[in-house]
């Protein structure tokens, strides 16, 4: 079946737009174990998100590097809440071309974030199918009860219509997955401006093509806390254990798309005045399920909280170097696949280690290389060095040029906790990410005592001056848990690896380099 079908305008708007869609996000196939179960009806109304470009990503990004960078002249003068707006909002010009597309279709959408970068609108299938060139069904998983509603394809403005949507139940091929978009010709004058134009916005629709469930429960999910056999919840305690007397929130998201829940948090946290000055979240996904500009979207949206002088911490995941959660049927697969939001270049992620003397990475810390992210300029000289210990024949398959994560790591495995009265060891990254999230507010304790900024986007700092208050961790590689210590994976390294970052802090040394 190859779209798009024949449209009939509404108005002139959607005219000139019928013949000029982008390309904005496809997947051949739904991710593994999703199972379709059949076209939407043409009636279900559905809620899609709309991301609108944010007018300055890049002076926010310069800015905030500038801001997180030791040595440079404005270091951690964190900026106010609308100071990040002035970057984040969309420009006056996408909001205007969006309010045009949206009112010549009859669409009511609501602003639902403080910046006004993401909207959303109710619409039925039939006309969000229309609308976007896209194919809504219905899709079930092993872990769900009744089903989610998605797309694998989805167009918007900018260039020509050219939405190839695969065949039902055609097994996905190299060649099917490559002939998806057509590029913009330019063959009417027109159409040129318009796309020039429009281009100024980039709808990003999380339920859309992104598959990414948030189930609460255990490590057989495909995504999920990031930690086997242990709720949620525990992370509060986890960190409440270690950061005694630091105030502490614990923020609630309710059950349903990852990419939403991750989403509004932000968007809530964007809200707020006096925000806390670390978050940490022990969630995660295949990197490759949130689709690449959903992922960038939300991703931009941690470098905007970075910016306001916030540490956003996530677990690495524990599935070693195959996904969130590796299982038996994924061992011979040499590629390796990361997890995401850890390999966002805006959030530090933490990987897990266990024993003492030595110390070595979890055979199930989550570890590798970004595809959707390049590697952030602060970890340039780590990552390279780090590459160079990879032997010629290396048989892993990833992305050398990738954001190279987890940044740091903490102890991991037999985490002693109080469960029903009870001393019991959990494990998991999503225990690693909490205790290293208490650390750092325990020294911004420290530094709000002495009148000194807190350290808010932390990984410039922790790639420079900090990567020595680290103690390095050498041994370890992360086949997986399930997955046999025999499979390909990375090992860790002297200096920065994929494990274990730069190892686990020590804590006077690291308070030390940030009084400095
Ligand atoms: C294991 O991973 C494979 C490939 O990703 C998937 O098809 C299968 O459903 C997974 N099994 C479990 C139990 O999660
Ligand atoms: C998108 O997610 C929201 C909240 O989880 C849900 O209400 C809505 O039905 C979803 N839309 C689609 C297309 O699945
Ligand atoms: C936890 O895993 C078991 C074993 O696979 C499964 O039967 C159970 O449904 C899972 N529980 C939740 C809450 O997902
Ligand atoms: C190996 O894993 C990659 C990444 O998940 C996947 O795209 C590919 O289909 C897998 N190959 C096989 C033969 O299962
Ligand atoms: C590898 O990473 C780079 C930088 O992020 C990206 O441009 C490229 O598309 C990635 N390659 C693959 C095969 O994912
Ligand atoms: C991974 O490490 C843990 C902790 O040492 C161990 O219990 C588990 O058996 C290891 N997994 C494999 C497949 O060897």
């Amino acid at each position: 079946m190859i779209f798009p079908r024949v449209l009939t305008p509404l108005s002139s708007v959607v005219a000139a737009l019928a013949t000029t869609m982008i390309l904005h996000e496809q997947r051949a196939e739904a991710p593994a174990g999703f199972i379709r179960v059949g076209a939407a009806p043409a009636s279900e109304v559905i809620t899609l998100r709309v991301g609108l470009t944010s007018n300055n990503v890049d002076g926010l990004d310069e800015q905030l590097t500038s801001i997180a960078t030791p040595g440079s002249s404005n270091f951690r003068q964190w900026l106010s809440m609308d100071e990040v707006k002035t970057y984040a909002q969309p420009s006056a010009e996408t909001v205007s071309a969006f309010d045009d597309f949206v009112s010549a279709n009859g669409l009511t959408p609501t602003v639902i974030s403080p910046n006004g970068d993401w909207l959303s609108i109710r619409l039925p299938v039939s006309k969000a199918n229309e609308l976007f060139t896209a194919d809504f069904e219905h899709f079930t998983h092993p872990s769900i009860n009744g089903y989610i509603t998605r797309t694998l394809c989805l167009a918007t403005f900018g260039a020509k219509r050219t939405c190839h949507i695969l065949q039902h139940n055609t097994p996905a091929t190299e060649t099917s997955n490559t002939l998806l978009v057509t590029a913009y010709t330019g063959q009417h004058a027109e159409e040129a401006d318009l796309a020039q134009f429009l281009t100024t916005f980039h709808p990003d629709i999380p339920n859309s093509t992104t598959f990414t469930l948030l189930t609460l429960g255990n490590g057989t999910n495909p995504q999920g806390p990031l930690d086997a056999g242990v709720e949620a919840d525990l992370d509060i305690e986890y960190a409440a254990g270690i950061a005694t007397n630091v105030p502490l929130d614990f923020l609630s998201v309710a059950e349903g798309d990852l990419g939403t829940a991750l989403f509004d948090t932000t968007a809530y946290l964007d809200g707020i005045a006096d925000p806390p000055t670390v978050v940490t979240t022990s969630y995660g996904n295949d990197e490759a399920n949130f689709g690449a500009s959903v992922a960038t979207k939300i991703c931009n949206g941690y470098m905007a909280l970075g910016a306001r002088g916030i540490s956003i911490i996530f677990a690495s995941g524990d599935g070693g170097v195959r996904g969130g959660h590796d299982n038996i049927t994924q061992c011979t697969n040499n590629t390796f696949i990361p997890v995401f939001p850890a390999t966002c270049p805006f959030v530090t992620s933490v990987g897990g280690t266990q024993d003492f003397a030595p110390e070595k990475a979890m055979n199930s810390s989550s570890g590798g290389f970004s595809n959707f992210f390049p590697t952030a300029s602060y970890q340039a000289a780590a990552v390279s060095a780090f590459l160079e210990t990879l032997p010629g024949d290396f048989a892993g398959i990833f992305n050398a040029s990738g954001r190279g994560y987890p940044d740091v790591s903490t102890q991991g495995w037999n985490f002693q906790i109080v469960h029903d009265g009870e001393v019991v060891g959990a494990r998991g990254t999503s225990a690693s990410a909490p205790t290293f999230a208490s650390i750092i507010a325990l020294i911004n304790d420290r530094l709000v005592a002495a009148q000194k900024p807190v350290l808010g986007f932390l990984n410039p700092w922790l790639y420079s001056t900090a990567s020595s208050a680290f103690t390095d961790i050498t041994t370890g590689h992360n086949s997986g848990l399930i997955c046999p210590a025999s499979c390909v994976a990375f090992d860790a390294t002297v200096g920065w690896d994929p494990l274990s970052g730069w190892g686990t802090p020590n804590f006077a040394d690291l308070l030390a380099a940030a009084m400095e």
